[in-house]
Formats: structure tokens, C-alpha cells, sequence
């Protein structure tokens, strides 16, 4: 199949994005896009020359070959049955619904009309991640003693976003409990995590914390460190660090750093740091949408992430809030 006909909905910050790479993507003939604002929706379209329709059923009813969905993350569940029950395969933004519990039900959906879902867990598709999986695989790093997460944007979204994205656990370090996962292949047993409130009050105001900390225990006893931010003025940082018994590498290292080394004469990182996750991750999103466009052609073997491991990603994100809220370690079930 070529010259496919997408569907999007949702174009708010990440939508917008994606339509603009759905647009530039060979083998996409037509887009057309659907938000439940409507003049959102037809704004973009009009600026991609794409087309808008008036709703999702609508959209569904197109005749679109495949399904993204960029909306916030409570109509998740409802967007992906409506593309598994249009029989087409769907690219959903993460999470595939608020928790674990409210995924069960998607997953069950997905599995009993043998629908192809795939999530939006865009460090499958960086360069920098996938060498590192690579690296650990091939053995060149042997066992791990430590593995550091860091993700940290300069400054919070709007505080009604905060107030919808299930605290910031499950809305920033999902990705890390993705890729730490993916990378290691272990799954995190365990998570004690702490949170702290030094910015803006309104964010502790809508139950949230603006900085965190995660201890995640391994089933083979690695231990991780997954910290995050809201407010890291030195620029949009994400970067993993695995160090092992025979070597160490980091993600993330290069001359966008958003660091500076404090030892004398040290020039590096020389360049300019990155200051959103659309310029960190630019050529990881346009990579997982090509290997959407794939999937939706019926080329095999794509390494998107799967709505099982998405899952099995919320779990430990789950767990994390449960211990920020309780102050104890938390099993992740
Ligand atoms: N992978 C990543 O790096 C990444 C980055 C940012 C956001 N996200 C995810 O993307 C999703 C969207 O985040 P955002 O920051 O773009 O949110 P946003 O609020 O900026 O945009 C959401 C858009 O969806 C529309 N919308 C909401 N519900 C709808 C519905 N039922 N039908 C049609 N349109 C609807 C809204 O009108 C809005 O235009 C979230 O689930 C978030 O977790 C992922």
C-alpha cells in the first residue's frame, strides 16, 4: 500500500508536531485532522494543507488507513477502541490511559479483536537510546552496578495540564521506565521515590510535585535512579547513564548538553543546550512516525512500543506516585 490516508486527533503541543511530520513523511499522501475543537483543528489543517473533520466519527469515517491520537491522555482509551473497532492500526501518544487500571480494559479490548496499537514511547527511535541498548546487549558493558535516568524541562507546562497529567511520575519518567526496561530488559520489582515543591506553589496546589526522585530495584537487583524536573533553567535535559562492569556509556552526552563542567580549562559542552522535548527528540518523533507509516503499509518488524510494555512502563510510574504518596518503597504489581 502507498499514498496513505492518515487521521489525527488531537492537535495541541505534540499534535501539531506530529501533523507536520505526518505531512513530510514519504509514503502519506493525506492527512486529515479532528480535535474537539473544531477551529483548532481546521487552523492546522488549513497552515498543513490538510484536511479537518468535525469530529472523530467523522475523521473514522474518512477512509483513513491509520489512526494517530494526540489528545490528553483521559480519551486515550476511548480514541484507541475507536481505531481498533474501525479496523485500522492506531498510533496513540503515552500513555495508553490515565493508570494501570483504567489500561486493563484497553488492553483486553486490543487483544480480543486482535488490533494493531502501537505507543508513543519515542526513545525507541533515538539514535543515542538505541546504541545503548545495543551496547548493553552485545555485552560490551557487562552487568550494570548503576543506571541514572535524568529528564528535565526548563519550565512547567500550563498548571491546568499538570492538574490532568496523573502527577509527574506518570507524565515525564514513564519514558525512563520505558527505556530502562526496554534497554535492560528487566522488569522494575520495586520503586521508592520522593518528590519536593520548590517552584511555582500552584503545582503542589493541583496535587503535584515539581521535582522527584526514584529508586527502582530491578528483578535481577540492579538498581536505577530516575529523576525529574520542572524547572531546570540550564535547558531541556534528558540523558541515561549505564554504568557496568565493563564499561560505561551515557545518552544524552553531546555538545546540547545542558551542563557545564566545573573543572578548569573544559570547554565541553561547547553548544547550545536543548530547550523542549520537540528539539531533543525531533529526529526520535519523525523516526516512530515513519515506523508507523511501515506498520500501517504491513512492512513487519517495527520496535515501537507495544500497549503491553507501555503498561507495563505506567505500573512503575503508578508505583512511584503510590510511594510519593505514601513515603514508602512500593511493589509494582
Ligand atoms: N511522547 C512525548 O514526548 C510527549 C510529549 C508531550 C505530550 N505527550 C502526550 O501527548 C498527549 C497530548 O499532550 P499535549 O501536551 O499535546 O496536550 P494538549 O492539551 O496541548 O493538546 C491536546 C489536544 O487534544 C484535543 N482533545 C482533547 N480531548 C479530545 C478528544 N476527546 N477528541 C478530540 N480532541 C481532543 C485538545 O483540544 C487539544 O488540542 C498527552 O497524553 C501526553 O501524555 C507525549
Amino acid at each position: 500500500m502507498s499514498d496513505l490516508h492518515l487521521g489525527l486527533v488531537g492537535v495541541g503541543r505534540i499534535g501539531v508536531m506530529h501533523a507536520r511530520t505526518i505531512v513530510s513523511t514519504p509514503g502519506v499522501d493525506r492527512l486529515t485532522i479532528a480535535d474537539v475543537d473544531p477551529d483548532r483543528a481546521r487552523q492546522v489543517a488549513d497552515d498543513l494543507g490538510a484536511s479537518a473533520a468535525r469530529d472523530v466519527d467523522a475523521l473514522l469515517a474518512a477512509g483513513i488507513d491509520g489512526l494517530v491520537v494526540a489528545t490528553g491522555t483521559a480519551s486515550h482509551p476511548e480514541l484507541i477502541r475507536a481505531g481498533v473497532d474501525a479496523g485500522i492500526p492506531v498510533f496513540s501518544e503515552k500513555p495508553v490511559a490515565p493508570d494501570v487500571v483504567l489500561s486493563m480494559p484497553v488492553l483486553k479490548h486490543i487483544a480480543e479483536r486482535s488490533g494493531t496499537v502501537r505507543i508513543g514511547h519515542q526513545r525507541r527511535c533515538d539514535p543515542g537510546y538505541r546504541e545503548a541498548r545495543r551496547a548493553y546487549l552485545a555485552g560490551e558493558l557487562g552487568w550494570l552496578h548503576a543506571v541514572r535516568a535524568v529528564t528535565c524541562d526548563v519550565s512547567p507546562p500550563p498548571v491546568a495540564f499538570l492538574a490532568t497529567s496523573g502527577g509527574l511520575f506518570r507524565d515525564v519518567s514513564v519514558h525512563d521506565f520505558d527505556v530502562i526496561r526496554w534497554i535492560t530488559g528487566r522488569d522494575v520489582v520495586e520503586v521508592y521515590a520522593r518528590g519536593s515543591n520548590n517552584g511555582d506553589p500552584a503545582i503542589a496546589g493541583v496535587g503535584d510535585v515539581d521535582s522527584a526522585l526514584a529508586v527502582c530495584t530491578l528483578d535481577d537487583g540492579t538498581l536505577a535512579v530516575v529523576t525529574a524536573s520542572r524547572y531546570n533553567g540550564a535547558g531541556h535535559d534528558v540523558r541515561l547513564e549505564l554504568q557496568g562492569s565493563l564499561g560505561t556509556l551515557q545518552v544524552g552526552l553531546d555538545d546540547s548538553s545542558a551542563l557545564r563542567s566545573a573543572e578548569p580549562g573544559v570547554a565541553f559542552p561547547g553548544g547550545t543546550p536543548h530547550t523542549t522535548f520537540a528539539e531533543r527528540f525531533a529526529e526520535a518523533y519523525r523516526a516512530e512516525i515513519a515506523a508507523f507509516v511501515d506498520l500501517v503499509q504491513g512492512v513487519a518488524g517495527d520496535d515501537l512500543c507495544t500497549p503491553a510494555d507501555a503498561v507495563a512502563a505506567s505500573a512503575v510510574a503508578d508505583a512511584a506516585q503510590e510511594s510519593l504518596r505514601t513515603g514508602a518503597p512500593v511493589r509494582v504489581s
